[in-house]
């Protein structure tokens, strides 16, 4: 079984241990409720690494007071299952499968709210006491427009979880584009060298392979229905991403995106609560909003992105426009 610590001090000894053996250290932070999407980030520091901690800590303070903190998915015993399942087959220099060897996650840091928040936890702002991380201008366009102090929540918990893991590496998944990039500039302003930005590695979304719907933990609250419709956003974003590319404005772009999604919309009338929260796209570097006569020909990578509610359910996804 993966050796599962629940406090800062046993993680803290485990890593002393291995920078002592001078061994590498890549991290995966996740909240739980594992798929394929997470595995592959695993899967990925254990190809890079010669140790991986994975962490699950589901964080109270992204989460809005309103916000599904409550129900949000909690699969711990399957969670240690499926990464108890994974390996990754270690040649020696030679290429010789006698002497190969099989690596496995590491470690889990399964931390308690009470050890990442020694002076205590609230999920409103205006009553948070303590220390907390804010990437100013970078939290507040696309998903942070939607949630004011999500961003605040994940650069104060990811900059607790690298302080306590001392990573390497670390890597995140680009369906949550907006939180890598904002996490790189953390670590770059706040002098961080473990990870230092070059190894924060953002790495490309899992998609179900029927569909292309993003994997995403929330997508267990889905209805059928809902589920059905889902891929719809990801639908849009591509026709918008071809009809970018053929050299058409920023303004007829999304223009062509909220044509899809809407023509999905009616295909499937009575039969989902839709409710789509924004598709814009966005400055790749300082996250502004593109200029509505912008076109593919600046040249300029770009965040297509979009976030939708099917019911109660929140989903998002994106493209990186001109990233080739
Ligand atoms: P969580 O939603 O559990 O996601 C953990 C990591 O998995 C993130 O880096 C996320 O971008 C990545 N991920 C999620 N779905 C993915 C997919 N379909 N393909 C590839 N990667 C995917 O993001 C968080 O947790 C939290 O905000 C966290 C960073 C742990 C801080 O609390």
């Amino acid at each position: 079984a993966i050796p599962v610590f629940t406090t800062l001090n046993s993680l803290r000894a485990w890593r002393r241990k291995a920078s002592d053996d001078r061994r590498t250290v890549g991290f995966v932070p996740t909240m739980g409720a594992l798929h394929d999407g997470h595995l592959s980030l695993v899967n990925h520091s254990l190809a890079n690494n010669d140790l991986t901690v994975v962490s699950i800590f589901v964080n109270p303070t992204q989460f809005a007071p309103h916000e599904d903190l409550a129900t949000y998915p909690r699969t711990l015993p399957r969670d240690l299952e499926l990464l108890s399942a994974l390996s990754y087959t270690v040649e020696d220099s030679e290429g010789n499968a006698n002497t190969a060897r099989e690596r496995t996650p590491s470690a889990v840091f399964l931390p308690s709210v009470q050890e990442m928040y020694p002076s205590g936890v609230s999920q409103q702002v205006s009553t948070q006491k303590g220390t907390f991380v804010e990437v100013k201008g970078y939290g507040e366009q696309m998903e942070g427009k939607s949630r004011p102090s999500f961003f605040r929540g994940v650069a104060t918990v990811v900059t607790k979880l690298f302080n306590a893991v001392e990573p390497t590496n670390a890597y995140f998944g680009q369906k949550d584009i907006q939180q890598g990039l904002l996490l790189r500039r953390l670590v770059r302003d706040l002098l961080l060298s473990h990870p230092d930005p070059e190894h924060l590695h953002i790495l490309p979304t899992a998609r179900d392979a029927a569909d292309e719907l993003a994997l995403s933990s929330r997508n267990v609250h889905l209805s059928p229905a809902e589920r059905h419709f889902a891929p719809a956003l990801y639908a849009a974003l591509k026709a918008a991403r071809d009809y970018w590319d053929a050299g058409h404005s920023k303004d007829d772009t999304v223009k062509v995106a909220l044509q899809s999604f809407e023509k999905s919309r009616q295909d499937f009338a009575g039969e989902v609560d839709v409710r789509l929260d924004y598709i814009d796209m966005n400055d790749v570097e300082t996250f502004d909003v593109v200029d509505g006569n912008a076109t593919s020909a600046a040249g300029k990578p770009i965040i297509l992105s979009g976030a939708v509610w099917l019911g109660t359910t929140r989903l998002i996804d994106n493209i990186i426009l001109g990233d080739d």
